[in-house]
């Protein structure tokens, strides 16, 4: 297995996207300690400061159709929350899709980005910021009310390459699980896990915005809520959790 290591760079998504166009084996890391372009979801950025937090992406090249990409993102989310939960003793939860939180606030954010043709996958790059070390007050204001880190709630500096190692056997567990039938141990895994299902949500999409009891998660990795109109699937957008 081949692992990137950067001080610095623009984003490991991005190198690792240039690898697996590149051919680069399935299970290729790249990890640095500062991404100056760090990416989010919904075209957001990503604060990664250096040393202070994991930012690393993988590369995996699923046998499965583009269709059911999705299992990587929710298998990656499940993996870490484990690790999250067992190593660091956080009692963490995860929000649909892929979100970290520990009590409202982010933890880790994850970003799936796939390279597909026709019904094969070329490959997923699955990329995890997680905010390891970052003192409460290092967080700058846009985020400092809904980003937080395991040192900032369990008060302990946790050793990143202890933690980077712990990951990534539990991400190769399960991915081995998914590739062997067991998609739906882990679907039950993240149900458990989820501290969305439940609860009432409001959905807001790119031209459409409603508000629903969060149901269900499907095989696709689509959330299903229950409206006044009947149960909506939703496969992207924004769902915040009402308090
Ligand atoms: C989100 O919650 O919006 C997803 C955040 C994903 C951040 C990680 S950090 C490592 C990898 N490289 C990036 O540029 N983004 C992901």
């Amino acid at each position: 297995q081949e692992i990137y290591y950067y001080p610095q760079i623009g984003s490991t998504n991005n190198e690792a996207k240039k690898l697996a166009a590149g051919g680069c084996p399935e299970g290729t890391i790249v990890v640095a300690e500062t991404q100056n372009t760090g990416r989010g979801r919904l075209a957001r950025g990503w604060f990664s400061p250096y040393g202070k937090g994991i930012w690393m992406s993988v590369v995996l090249r699923p046998p499965f159709s583009p269709l059911e990409a999705s299992k990587c993102t929710l298998m990656a989310a499940v993996a870490v929350n484990r690790v999250i939960r067992q190593v660091a003793g956080v009692y963490s939860g995860i929000k649909w899709p892929n979100d970290i939180l520990f009590q409202g606030r982010k933890l880790v954010g994850i970003l799936t980005e796939m390279s597909a043709e026709m019904d094969a996958i070329n490959y997923v790059v699955i990329g995890m910021g997680i905010n390891v070390n970052i003192e409460e007050r290092e967080f700058p204001g846009e985020i400092a009310a809904t980003a937080t880190s395991l040192l900032a709630v369990s008060g302990r500096e946790i050793d990143r390459r202890m933690f980077l190692a712990a990951i990534l056997k539990e991400l190769e567990t399960a991915y081995h699980l998914v590739q062997t039938g067991g998609f739906t141990s882990i679907l039950d895994d993240w149900r458990s896990q989820s501290i969305t299902l439940g609860k009432n949500v409001d959905v807001i999409g790119p031209d459409h915005r409603y508000s629903g009891l969060a149901i269900d998660i499907d095989n696709e990795g689509a959330l299903l809520v229950k409206t006044a109109q009947g149960v909506r699937k939703v496969l992207a957008g924004d769902v915040s959790i009402r308090p």
